[in-house]
């Protein structure tokens, strides 16, 4: 469905992407995993559309999208939950997941999409009226995947939605990530520094080291591999 090939991205001098090839493929979880600044989050970006490749091809079921811009691509169906979340804190947390649904049209679609959120993240409709800002962080995660799924993507990008969280909330974001892909076919592409989570839930995955796609494999297969053990797994 999703397919880069060979793409580099550079921040003026430094190319912190360098041809770096993979697939995402209808109803999979495809995993980025590498360690701080190998350049997953850049890609995230660039898939968006939010930075432009210097290199390579990008293609949406078959078509190139190089030139199409941010929005037009959510409206094709790619959302990403950045890192840090990002949300409004001073809006409520329903007036965020509407932002994410800026792309949708008609009161029966937006409810329907949020009655898939809430019902995914029940915490998330308990506190629809609260700032977005006095939620816990566990919560503001839930939220900024929430408002993801607000534009109704084929492919959800997630950046780091593990970070810094305690591990029952981990559990429950994780379980969360399978039940969407498990129930609506939806592909999701994981970028996670906690790369045992990240083998654990991926179909496929892909490890960065500096800009580059080192290894990749099935999810089973990278946890069980010696190398990858060794620098990401800490056996
Ligand atoms: N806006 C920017 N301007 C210049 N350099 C940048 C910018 N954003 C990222 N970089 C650099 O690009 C490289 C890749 O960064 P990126 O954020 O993609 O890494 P990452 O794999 O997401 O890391 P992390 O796991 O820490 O989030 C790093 O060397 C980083 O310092
Ligand atoms: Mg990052």
């Amino acid at each position: 469905m999703l397919e880069a090939e060979g793409i580099s991205v550079r921040y003026g001098p430094l190319e912190a992407v360098r041809g770096v090839s993979f697939e995402v493929g209808e109803g999979r979880i495809v995993a980025l995993i590498g360690a701080n600044g190998a350049g997953k989050s850049t890609t995230l970006k660039a898939l968006m559309g939010m930075l432009p490749i210097a290199a390579g091809s990008l293609r949406w079921q078959g078509r190139a999208i190089e030139s199409t811009g941010s929005s037009e691509r959510v409206r094709l169906g790619m959302a990403l939950s950045p890192e840090g979340r990002r949300l409004f804190p001073r809006m409520t947390v329903l007036d965020n997941l509407l932002v994410g649904a800026h792309v949708v049209h008609g009161r029966k679609r937006i409810d329907h999409a949020l009655e898939l959120v809430y019902g995914l993240f029940p915490r998330v409709a308990e506190r629809r009226r609260q700032l977005a800002g006095s939620l816990s962080g566990g919560e503001q995660q839930m939220v900024a995947i929430a408002r993801a799924l607000m534009a109704g993507p084929k492919v959800l990008m997630l950046d780091e939605p593990s970070l810094g969280l305690a591990p029952k909330i981990v559990a429950e974001i994780a379980a969360a990530i399978v039940r969407i892909n498990n129930e609506t076919g939806m592909a999701v592409v994981l970028v996670e520094q906690n790369a045992r989570l990240a083998l654990k839930l991926a179909h496929h995955a892909y490890v960065y080291e500096q800009g580059r796609i080192i290894r990749s494999g099935s999810g089973a297969a990278l946890l069980a591999d010696p190398f990858v053990q060794k620098a990401y797994l800490g056996l």
